[in-house]
């Protein structure tokens, strides 16, 4: 285990080469990877040289390289965050105890079951985002559609690591099952709903970098406490790249407001008619594809009573996220206060904390959103436009869990179906929102001087580079 990324076959800093049978069972995976990120992954693209940033160490500062690099040779590889010395687990009923560097018989079956749903997101988000370069509105945001996709492929690569590692034959199936479930397919989709959306403009691009990859964010936080080392270990490294999929996502909408209310203030036009014959995106519009990513994204933390949940609390599988903040560790004697349909309104009931785990986690990820709005709200009031971009209530178009059979307006208030079927185009995008979205994208931007008009250009260029630089070598 070094900090330093190697340059052998497989980029690693776990010594790969002393475990012959598993480099050879790396190795054979590898061209099955590539062929489906060949097929699968951007659209276009594969020749060019784009200005990308690869991991050489897991050094918190420092660890990454810029420069161009063809896709199809990304350095994918194996990278886990620094070994904690004498590492307990931190929550749980094995709290305490010395984590595990194995894993145990008795987790296994559950611990697979976290990990294949964990890597099963990733090769599906490169799938959802695959055409979305041939629409996109600068050399900049390509390059950054790219860095995700490419990451989320060396997501993969990490949980592909541990199914070879630590689960034998069992693991190397799921390895090669990733490779053939197809994001939206009939017969053999991704695992979990939001990654079989299609995201076909950049609008849901961005929304999806700021919801649904913070979904992943959340998700990675509570694995990263996990009692199975190599588990937290590999998480811990996933989460700094993370990060950057979350800034495209937050700056990508931001910009978005910023250029809409500009041409508001400029034009003191806010019908959306009227703004869309000017080329920009109406507040209403973009709260309607916030309403539905934000709800799709919130469905992903699964029900809010779950055994599953409470098991993986207790056999020590799954945390919560920043485990040390909390104080009762093993959330044992502790309730929940859930809001339940009842009739037509809603009651408390508490449930054992365990059981609302995933409700937890949710919370969070609820507040770390509205972060993100405040800023976006702050750059429309920047141009004395009054309008607010809100979160819908968390009971509102839920698919997964107790708020999936009822009904709500985006306040959260329950109503009957014929009402809901009635306003839905209120809240939800409708064809006519997508048309016109695609139809401000039909060409891509290609100038590395231009921007499309629909959004203003970020505040700066990648790594100190001007923003008109070209991140995007084009070669076809
Ligand atoms: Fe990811
Ligand atoms: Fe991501």
């Amino acid at each position: 285990m070094s900090n330093v990324i190697n340059s052998e076959r497989i980029p690693n800093n776990v010594s790969l080469g002393d475990d012959k049978r598993l480099q050879r069972a790396l190795e054979a995976w590898q061209p099955n990877y590539l062929k489906w990120w060949l097929e699968m992954g951007p659209s276009g693209f594969q020749n060019d040289n784009i200005f990308l940033r690869t991991a050489i160490s897991v050094d918190s500062d420092g660890w990454a390289n810029f420069d161009y690099v063809k896709m199809p040779n990304y350095r994918w590889g194996i990278f886990l965050a620094d070994a904690v010395a004498n590492r307990t687990i931190g929550f749980g009923d094995h709290m305490g105890e010395p984590v595990w560097q194995q894993v145990p018989g008795e987790h296994r079956n559950a611990l697979r079951r976290l990990i294949v749903t964990q890597g099963d997101t990733e090769p599906a988000s490169v799938e959802q985002q695959r055409l979305l370069g041939n629409s996109c509105p600068s050399v900049y945001d390509l390059r950054n559609l790219f860095q995700v996709n490419v990451e989320e492929g060396r997501h993969l690569w990490a949980m592909v690591y541990l199914l070879h590692s630590y689960f034998g034959r069992d693991g190397r199936e799921e390895a090669e099952a990733f490779l053939e479930r197809r994001s939206g397919d009939q017969e053999k989709p991704r695992i979990l709903g939001a990654f079989n959306e299609p995201c076909t403009d950049w609008l849901s691009f961005f929304m999806f970098t700021f919801f649904t990859d913070r979904d992943g964010k959340f998700q990675l936080m509570a694995l990263a406490e996990s009692a199975f080392d190599p588990l937290s270990r590999t998480t811990r490294f996933m989460l700094t790249e993370e990060a950057h999929h979350m800034f495209v996502g937050e700056t990508g909408v931001l910009r978005v407001c910023d250029r809409t209310a500009k041409v508001m203030a400029e034009s003191k036009k806010d019908h959306p008619d009227d703004l869309r014959k000017l080329g920009v995106i109406d507040f209403g519009t973009m709260q309607r594809y916030l309403n539905l990513w934000f709800s799709l994204s919130l469905d992903l933390f699964g029900g809010e009573i779950s055994s599953n949940a409470a098991n993986f609390f207790a056999s020590g599988l799954k945390g919560r996220a920043r485990e040390e903040r909390y104080e009762n560790h093993r959330a044992l004697d502790a309730f929940k206060s859930l809001d339940i349909p009842k009739d037509d309104g809603w009651i408390k009931e508490d449930e054992p904390l365990r059981n609302a785990m995933n409700e937890v986690l949710r919370d969070e990820y609820v507040e770390d959103c509205q972060r993100g709005l405040d800023k976006w709200n702050r750059t429309i009031a920047s141009h004395g436009i009054s309008f607010q971009l809100t979160l819908p209530s968390r009971f509102f178009h839920r698919h997964v869990g107790t708020y999936s059979n009822v009904h709500t307006d985006p306040k959260g208030q329950p109503i009957p179906r014929e009402e809901f079927e009635k306003h839905k185009g209120e809240w939800l995008p409708t064809e006519a929102d997508t048309a016109y979205v695609q139809s401000l994208m039909s060409g891509p931007v290609f100038d590395p001087k231009q921007m499309a008009n629909w959004i203003s250009p970020p505040k700066q260029g990648i790594r100190g580079r001007a923003i008109e630089f070209e991140y995007v070598r084009r070669e076809s």
